[in-house]
């Protein structure tokens, strides 16, 4: 083991002064923390996989549209809590040419990223029912939602698809929801950190499950547009987004702009509500909020409490984004395909060394090369790869603290990986897979 190619010594010493005990339940950012002292160190380049952190830069027309805001005064002034029109009307827009869903832009409201977007969707629908309180995630998933149930109160429960794929996501659903303990149920399409994308069928079934146990579907759109099997970039034609509001009026929905624009600095997303639940009105939502009404509560009571609004520029910046891609003038797509190729070559040469793709089917299909994909080498545990990748100049996540029952199993994010280091990669694959 100590013929490694980063310094033996320095990586066991720096993960012992760093207290990490189990390197699969250490949190991203402490393995952020812990490669990059290591990185200074050794004077040793990582490849860095643990981080979703948009890797692409950000569109020029998005940037001029904030600069512009910003230069004609508008940091000096609050914005509306629930977002300025131009941005509001492009958001409903956006729907309608990506999602082919009809929304007005009442529904459309801007969010400190699609984060506080669930945050303050969990605020509200969790809260509906003074006899049910909590989100049943569809794992796996984004640590953060978990942790921010737990900040509020909220009870949660999850199970791992990947079992339960096609027709038989409906019996494990259902035999969940049937016990009546959740208000919500929260799943990313794509997923992180899987990259599984939910199949029309498998939409249908969470939709009709929702509808028939009166169940709010947070859908979360962060990875939005980025199945890249099939071209979802061009506005007002098929195919489009496949999304459960087209099976369900129990609908709610978070666009993140951090990866489809790679706008992540700027903490900008946006929460649709499907009109339905926006104007239902809830009894027990009086017990903390002034209104009985849901989106009464998600404005003024969740966006409210939780930032009152959005940073202003950044509503502009978006507002000209997707504007862009509405008016078919901005491909998304095009830009961030290069995720997909990332993925392509980096799973070939994970394959080629010995290596597995653990969540590798969507039913019958193989996944698409995306932003993520998770990986296993047969006969370790995943903390054992996890720690024997750091000293192989690889990091990455494990699956555990995602929600997966695949223990073996860790995530590769392709964001930061640049072209030029594919053959790096490709050395300490080897190196590895020579030496275990
Ligand atoms: C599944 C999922 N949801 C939500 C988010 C948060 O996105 P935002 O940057 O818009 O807050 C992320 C970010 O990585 C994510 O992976």
């Amino acid at each position: 083991m100590k013929n490694t190619p980063i310094d033996f010594d320095i990586v066991k010493q720096t993960l012992k002064e760093a207290g990490i005990k189990d390197v699969s339940t250490a949190s991203i950012r402490e393995i952020v923390h812990v490669v990059s002292i290591i990185e200074k160190l050794t004077g040793e380049k990582y490849i860095r996989m643990e981080m979703g952190v948009p890797g692409l830069p950000t569109p020029e027309i998005g940037i001029k549209a904030e600069i512009n805001a910003l230069n004609s005064g508008v940091a000096s002034i609050y914005a509306k809590l629930d977002g300025i029109p131009e941005l509001k009307n492009e958001v409903s827009r956006f729907v309608k040419q990506f999602l082919d869903i009809d929304v007005d832009a009442g529904y459309c409201m801007p969010t400190v990223g699609a984060t506080q977007g669930a945050m303050a969707l969990f605020m509200v629908a969790n809260r509906t029912s003074k006899d049910r309180n909590g989100t049943l995630f569809i794992d796996p998933g984004f640590p953060v939602q978990k942790q921010q149930c737990k900040a509020l109160g909220h009870s949660y429960g999850s199970f791992d698809v990947y079992d339960y794929r096609g027709n038989k996501l409906h019996d494990k659903l259902e035999s969940v929801l049937k016990e009546g303990n959740y208000s919500s149920i929260l799943y990313s399409n794509p997923n992180n950190p899987s990259w599984i994308c939910f199949t029309d069928k498998e939409l249908k079934i969470i939709g009709e499950l929702a509808t028939k146990y009166d169940v709010i579907v947070i859908e979360d759109l962060a990875y939005f547009g980025m199945d890249f099997r099939k071209d979802f970039s061009k506005p007002g034609e098929t195919p489009y987004q496949p999304t459960v509001a087209k099976y369900t009026d129990n609908w709610t929905m978070l666009i993140s702009s951090s990866k489809v624009f790679s706008y992540a600095g700027q903490r900008i997303g946006m929460a649709v509500i499907s009109p339905t639940i926006f104007n239902r009105k809830y009894p027990d939502l009086k017990r903390y909020y002034s209104s009985d009404s849901f989106g009464h509560s998600f404005v003024f009571g969740g966006l409210y409490s939780l930032s009152a609004g959005v940073c202003h520029s950044a509503q502009f910046g978006l507002t000209a984004m997707l504007k862009a891609s509405n008016d078919g003038n901005y491909n998304f797509k095009e830009v961030l395909i290069e995720y997909g190729e990332r993925a392509k070559k980096m799973k070939k040469l994970f394959i080629d060394n010995g290596f597995k793709i653990v969540y590798d089917k969507d039913e019958d299909k193989p996944i698409a090369d995306g932003f993520y994909f998770t990986f296993s080498y047969p006969g370790m545990s995943g903390s054992e790869l996890t720690e024997k990748l750091i000293y192989y100049g690889i990091s990455a996540i494990s699956l555990k603290i995602t929600g997966s029952l695949r223990e073996e199993g860790l995530r590769a994010c392709m964001s930061q990986i640049k072209p030029f280091q594919f053959k790096v990669l490709e050395h300490r694959l080897k190196e590895f897979n020579k030496n275990n």
